[in-house]
């Protein structure tokens, strides 16, 4: 039996997979939202025949993705993806994300980018008036990392957004290293009244990689809630 919260994260899922048709691209997402609808396509391809290749956005997602029986290829190979079907950690009202909280927003951005549609699945909780409760992650290169935390604090202080200080996200003693060997720095916002122009902002600064405001991304989010249902929220409505 599951609980409320991983039921809301499964219907999503479940529904989501109905998007996936024999033949496709597919961009597989990363988090335990994720982690689901890679399991139910897995179940796809071994029950219905279901014929598709997947784009992992982390080599976790990779790994389970093989596991289930879903053939992995790398972006470059599949060049183009009819779809991508991820997690997030915030969506407003406009279906703007905030992404990254398993440090694999790079990515993921690069996946969801490189896709026709971008369909987000998440529970209820996910939903926000405006984004920044949840804290920004950005990728950083480890090189002067110290300087490059300065310098975002400064610009964000000066901004009026940065609510507290920023922290180095770590795994145990040492800093978390993304697969792309860079660093994760979550920012403590507060609210994130222009994520437009924030997101610009921030990827201006040199040794910032990428930040989890996914702008304009998403084509629809499907909610999953506690008790089974699940709502679609289409970027047209
Ligand atoms: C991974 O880097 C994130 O962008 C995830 O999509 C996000 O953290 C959602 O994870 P859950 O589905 O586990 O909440």
């Amino acid at each position: 039996e599951l609980s409320p919260i991983d039921k809301a994260k499964f219907v999503a899922a479940k529904r989501a997979a109905q998007f996936v048709e024999d033949g496709m691209r597919v961009g597989l997402g990363t988090g335990s939202t994720a982690a689901w609808l890679v399991r139910c396509l897995g179940e796809m391809v071994r029950d219905e025949g279901l014929r598709i290749k997947g784009v992992p956005t982390s080599t976790r997602t990779a790994q389970l993705a093989r596991e289930v029986g879903i053939e992995v290829i790398s972006l470059d190979e599949a060049k183009w993806l009819d779809l991508t079907i991820d997690g997030a950690d915030e969506f407003d009202g406009e279906l703007n994300l905030i992404k990254g909280g398993g440090g694999a927003l790079l990515q993921e951005k690069i996946v969801a980018t490189a896709s026709d549609q971008m369909v987000v699945i998440a529970d209820i909780g996910k939903e926000v008036e405006t984004l920044g409760a949840f804290p920004l992650p950005i990728e950083v290169i480890p090189f002067g990392w110290q300087t490059t935390q300065a310098l975002v604090e400064e610009t964000l202080i000066s901004m009026d957004v940065l609510g507290r200080t920023s922290t180095l996200r770590m795994n145990g003693e040492v800093p978390f290293i993304t697969d792309e060997g860079n660093y994760i720095m979550d920012l403590h916002l507060n609210r994130i009244g222009n994520p437009r122009q924030l997101s610009l902002v921030i990827n201006q600064m040199p040794g910032v990689v990428e930040n989890g405001l996914f702008i304009d991304i998403c084509d629809a989010v499907i909610i999953g809630f506690g008790d089974g249902r699940f709502e679609v929220r289409d970027i047209n409505e």
